[in-house]
């Protein structure tokens, strides 16, 4: 049989067409626009992404037999609001997962009902990107469309919803609402009255792997598939991402270099940070995980690349950044582009180029945007070790790995080696490998993952360039807290 994997991204979304034996037999990408309407907002049209998964499934079965299509699984970008009306239309554009509008409601949230009260009903504390919040700014800015609110759904249970007409959410994404109790996998009936939502207005909670229902007769006549293909619950795109790469079970590490970034520490048993800086969520496999996320990671890169220097062959810029300039760099950059979430959670912080000279040139400026999101990234994996998670190695995934540059730079910096999986589309395999168990071809993820995820290539570290950057780590690490009064002031 053959399952259809969806990663619903923020620039794209990639679809795959796996068989069981997670052979990729075809994949189609489909982008649709981003909007930034006011600095630091960032929006969707969840139709937008309807319409590129419509063309994208068609595209994706051109030329294959279709009837094979048993299962469709989908990871998708965590946190965002879809809010709908009774007519199930849409009210008003999704705000996203890197929106940093809501800062007085996530400090109101922080401040008010108090961390230690958020994370005892949810494991968690309020983050700008959180969906929590951003009901909360509705309801202050917005009352007219909190109003109409009938369901509040993720973005890939929006496409779910499109595909079988069940209102549905799995675990793992639910976790980043701000409204799941973690800890019992059910929604907190505390924080959806602090929010002043109802139980009815919530999807029906499932496990990832679990199907939710079959895609609609039209749906399956207008995309050419066969009656009766279910559809699994799906899971957030960090969570389908580890499973695709075989993070599941207990202790697995896994880092995507995404448009975010993130560190994915999986566990089979509940856990919290003690001081919320990773967030603790929900797992695909029926387990949890820790978390760090940083908002702008691969993005930084494509922003500098294109937007900036307005070349699109990064590989080309990458060629003079040779063995012997890593960790010797004078030029910093801090990757905040979005304001940043984990570890910082600072909605006002920015991206700046620290150290700049008449002799810095634009290769040193290439080389610190990836290194400012690898240190970055370690500020998340220090989190993880100081509540004393031994992370000795780490899967590798997103666009991002596919820079051997950047590989090495991560390798270095963390200083522990980085298994490249056979296959890198991440959330997409991951969608898949939840369709294969949703529909019986597996018996579990961890056994999917058993059979299906192979390690290709392992980027071990340099002694010497990890001894560099561990120096050069420690000046980073001066930068931020340096700037923070700043940011506020020039904001
Ligand atoms: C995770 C997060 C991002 C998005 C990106 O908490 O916000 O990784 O899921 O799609």
């Amino acid at each position: 049989m053959q399952y259809i994997g969806i990663d619903l991204g923020t620039s794209a979304v990639k679809i795959l067409l796996v068989d069981e034996k997670g052979t990729i037999l075809n994949t189609v990408s489909r982008e649709y626009p981003l909007y930034f309407p006011h600095p630091g907002w960032s929006e969707q049209d969840p139709v937008d992404w309807w319409t590129a998964v419509q063309d994208g499934v068609q595209a994706l079965l051109t030329g294959f037999d279709a009837a094979k299509v048993a299962g469709i699984g989908c990871g998708g970008q965590m946190h965002g609001l879809v809010a709908l009306d009774a007519q199930d239309e849409v009210i008003c554009p999704a705000i996203l997962w890197n929106d940093g509008r809501t800062a007085e409601e996530t400090d109101w949230l922080n401040a008010e009902i108090g961390k230690g009260k958020l994370s005892e009903l949810t494991a968690n504390i309020a983050f700008a990107g959180f969906t929590a919040p951003k009901l909360l700014w509705m309801r202050n800015k917005e009352p007219e469309n909190f109003a109409r609110i009938s369901k509040v759904m993720l973005p890939k249970d929006y496409i779910n919803y499109r595909l079988t007409g069940v209102h549905a959410c799995d675990y793992s994404d639910a976790s980043g609402m701000l409204l799941l109790d973690v800890a019992h996998r059910r929604w907190s009936k505390e924080m959806l009255d602090i929010c002043g939502m109802k139980e009815a207005q919530m999807p029906k909670l499932f496990e990832s792997y679990e199907p939710i229902g079959t895609v609609k007769p039209e749906v399956a006549q207008s995309l050419g598939l066969p009656e009766n293909v279910k559809v699994v619950a799906g899971a957030g795109d960090n969570a389908a991402a580890a499973v695709g790469t075989g993070v599941v079970g207990e202790g697995g590490c896994n880092i995507s270099l995404g448009t975010s970034g993130t560190i994915f520490i999986s566990s089979k048993s509940f856990g919290v940070d003690p001081h919320n800086a990773l967030h603790a969520f929900c797992h695909a496999d029926g387990g949890w995980h820790l978390m760090g996320c940083m908002l702008s990671a691969a993005s930084c890169n494509k922003w500098f690349c294109e937007d900036i220097l307005n070349i699109s062959d990064y590989a080309a810029e990458q060629t003079a950044i040779t063995d012997d300039k890593l960790g010797r760099n004078r030029v910093f950059f801090l990757p905040y582009l979005m304001g940043e979430r984990s570890p910082i959670n600072d909605t006002d912080a920015r991206g700046t180029f620290v150290g700049l000279s008449m002799d810095s040139a634009r290769a040193d400026m290439v080389q610190a945007v990836l290194e400012g999101v690898a240190f970055a990234l370690r500020d998340s994996f220090e989190v993880a070790k100081a509540i004393g998670l031994a992370i000795d190695r780490s899967r590798l995934c997103g666009g991002g790995a596919k820079s051997p540059l950047w590989r090495k730079i991560l390798a270095n910096v963390l200083n522990i080696p980085l298994d490249i999986p056979q296959t890198e589309e991440g959330p997409g395999y991951g969608g898949a490998m939840l369709a294969m168990v949703g529909t019986g071809a597996y018996t579990s993820v961890q056994a999917c993952a058993d059979a299906l995820c192979h390690v290709r290539e392992t980027v071990s570290p340099d002694p010497a360039i990890a001894t560099r950057y561990e120096a050069q780590y420690r000046k980073f690490q001066k930068i931020y807290p340096t700037m923070k009064d700043l940011f506020q002031n020039i904001k």
